[in-house]
């Protein structure tokens, strides 16, 4: 530290005085930094234009295949970039294509879109729709008519799950298969209103976890009720183990396969 005499500059007004230390150092190291940041940022985002600017980073993100605008070399525009929501014929996000495309087609438009929606939505979102876009209701089959409004979707996720192996659970699971299952599914599980449960072929899907799910929920516009609230999540299991203890066991009268073939042992 300096003596006081050392910095006390020579200037005094109404009696105060200045004295001229020195700057923190590691005030005077932030500065230098700041500095270089700036010229870093400044070469790498405006000179060499090797980072994105707010504007792009954002049309990139809600479109991958998003190119900048083309300029001349006196920096007029050549091409604009539209943006994907601009205009109500425009191009839909390529992500949105691949999701609606399968079902719209490839000549992707938005009013299609809307339609595909009104076709798919519940009660609630259809009338919404059908305010918001009377002409585009109107022109769906029977002025709109013929829509029946979805009930909102019930999500169901399938879990993993082990099959129960041992004796008692399979028993227990006989038991329920033979008071509530074979009235349809046959006695030993070969088919009669609902399908074989013994061969290679299932409508909805394969082993433990597919088996137990289709049971939990039924499959209520085919005529399998829905065996959540009739039998507990155990018994369900229980069932379902006992019914993958059928596969192969080729019953006399099988009814005709049904529904995909899976590759036994199932992977
Ligand atoms: C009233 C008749 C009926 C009863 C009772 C019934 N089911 Fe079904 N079940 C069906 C029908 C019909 C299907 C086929 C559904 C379809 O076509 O999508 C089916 C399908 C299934 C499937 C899926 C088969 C596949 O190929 O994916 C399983 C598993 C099944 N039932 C298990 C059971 C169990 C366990 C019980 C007793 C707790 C039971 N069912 C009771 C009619 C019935």
């Amino acid at each position: 530290m300096a003596k006081k005499k050392d910095v006390l500059l020579d200037h005094e007004y109404d009696g105060i005085r200045e004295l001229d230390n020195e700057l923190p150092p590691w005030w005077v190291y932030l500065f230098w930094i700041t500095i270089v940041f700036a010229v870093v940022y400044m070469f790498h985002y405006h000179v060499f234009k090797t980072g994105d600017l707010q504007i792009a980073e954002y049309n990139k993100e809600i479109d991958p295949n998003w190119e900048p605008p083309e300029m001349d070399e006196n920096g007029n525009l050549i091409s604009i970039y539209r943006s994907p929501f601009s205009s109500p014929k425009g191009d839909i996000t390529p992500f949105i294509q691949k999701q609606f495309a399968s079902f719209v087609g490839p000549d992707l438009t938005s009013d299609a879109l809307i339609m595909e929606a009104m076709r798919r939505s519940d009660e609630k979102t259809l009338n919404k729709l059908k305010a918001d876009f009377p002409e585009l209701f109107k022109q769906l089959s029977a002025g709109g008519a013929a829509i029946i409004p979805k009930k909102a979707a019930v999500k169901e996720t399938i879990e993993p799950m082990e099959a129960l192996t041992d004796a008692a659970s399979i028993s227990k699971g006989k038991e329920l298969f033979t008071k509530n299952c074979v009235s349809c599914h046959g006695a030993q599980g070969q088919g009669g209103i609902g399908p074989n449960l013994t061969d290679d072929y299932w409508i909805h899907g394969a082993g433990m976890a597919h088996v137990a799910h289709t049971i939990t929920v039924g499959v209520p516009a085919k005529g399998m009720i829905t065996w959540r609230g009739v039998l507990s999540p155990d018994q369900i299991k229980q069932a379902a183990s006992y019914i993958l203890t059928l596969h192969g066991t080729n019953p006399p009268n099988p009814k005709a396969p049904q529904g995909e073939k899976f590759e036994y042992p199932l992977q």
